[in-house]
């Protein structure tokens, strides 16, 4: 079973992606043949500073060698190394109806943001399709937000078997309906544009006063506190076993525990997973050689099979 997914690199990841993204696509490794490539054509469509892009993946590579992406068992590539996925995409957007993209809600969701509304933006869905498809992905781990997108995809890919034969594996996603809704430090979702975020990889002091600034209720010291409703503990429970998880719970309801001290315990977990991984991306970050393989051998791997389904698109549709 091959399974597929892409990442737009979109600056500093926080404990939002990671437990929203990063690490169900790292349990992916374990499931079947993982595919996962960092979306930088797509980026294209909303950041135009080509400095900032090199950088941020690069930065994206980095994050996800740290957090334990095992190149071994995972094809892991830049989207552009394999430049046959724009071809595709021209292919696919001949059979595609207008009125399919214009019903997607990403799009819409990104004009009412303000973003200029482009070409590029717009048919943002069928180059999806063609990521998806070129790689006869079967199943593709996406968040909800991106539900519709692989719905375009399976209805491109039944379109063009039907038109010119059977080229293309129909793809199922798969939605984390049980990824934890993380808060921020205000309570609202964890979000780079509301601004509440944690990073994974910020100055340690940074880190630990963002932390100390996790909005609380005024429930006094000595009160008995609901851990279900508090946001410091809807993070700590995010990184502890569930042993741990019940005994913070058990001290909340007890009283007597502030909530300063459980934004300690927050830190130390937090402290406890994250100290391992930043010891590891700095060693990566001083390898830029590495790191460049990584992402090459993933390329010629990925692009064979490219290759193969490209061909065959072609030769269907009578321009080969
Ligand atoms: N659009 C996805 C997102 O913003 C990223 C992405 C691009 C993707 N191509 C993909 C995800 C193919 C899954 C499969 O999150």
């Amino acid at each position: 079973m091959r399974i597929l997914s892409g990442i737009q690199p979109s600056g500093k990841l926080h404990l939002g992606n990671y437990f929203g993204m990063m690490k169900p696509a790292l349990q992916l490794q374990e499931q079947g043949e993982a595919f996962l490539f960092i979306a930088n054509y797509h980026a294209l469509t909303t950041v135009n500073d080509p400095a900032q892009l090199r950088e941020d993946t690069f930065d994206v590579a980095l994050d996800f060698l740290a957090c334990g992406l095992d190149p071994k068992r995972t094809v892991f590539f830049r989207q552009s190394d394999v430049p046959e996925v724009t071809e595709l995409t021209w292919l696919l957007s001949t059979i595609t109806p207008m009125g399919l993209l214009e019903r997607c809600h990403s799009y819409k969701d990104k004009l009412a943001k303000g973003i200029a509304a482009s070409n590029g933006l717009f048919s943002y869905p069928v180059l999806m399709a063609a990521d998806i498809l070129i790689y006869q992905s079967n199943l593709v781990p996406v968040g909800r937000d991106q539900k519709q997108h692989v719905e375009v995809t399976r209805d491109l890919a039944i379109k063009f078997n039907n038109l010119y034969g059977p080229v293309f594996t129909v793809p199922e996603p798969s939605i984390q309906e049980e990824v934890a809704v993380v808060p921020g430090i205000d309570g609202q979702k964890m979000s780079k544009s509301y601004g509440n975020t944690i990073e994974l990889f910020s100055d340690l002091k940074e880190t630990k006063a963002r932390i100390m600034r996790i909005v609380s209720d005024s429930t006094p010291l000595e009160a008995p506190k609901d851990p279900d409703k508090c946001n410091i503990f809807a993070l700590y429970k995010l990184f502890a076993s569930p042993a741990e998880r019940d005994d913070m719970a058990a001290r909340y309801r007890a009283g007597s525990f502030g909530y300063g001290t459980a934004k300690k315990a927050l830190f130390e977990v937090f402290e406890a997973t994250f100290a391992p991984l930043r010891q590891r991306r700095a060693e990566l970050a001083r390898d830029r050689g590495y790191v460049a393989d990584v992402l090459r051998n993933g390329a010629a791997r990925a692009r064979d099979e490219a290759r193969k389904t490209l061909l065959a698109a072609r030769r269907a549709m009578g321009i080969e």
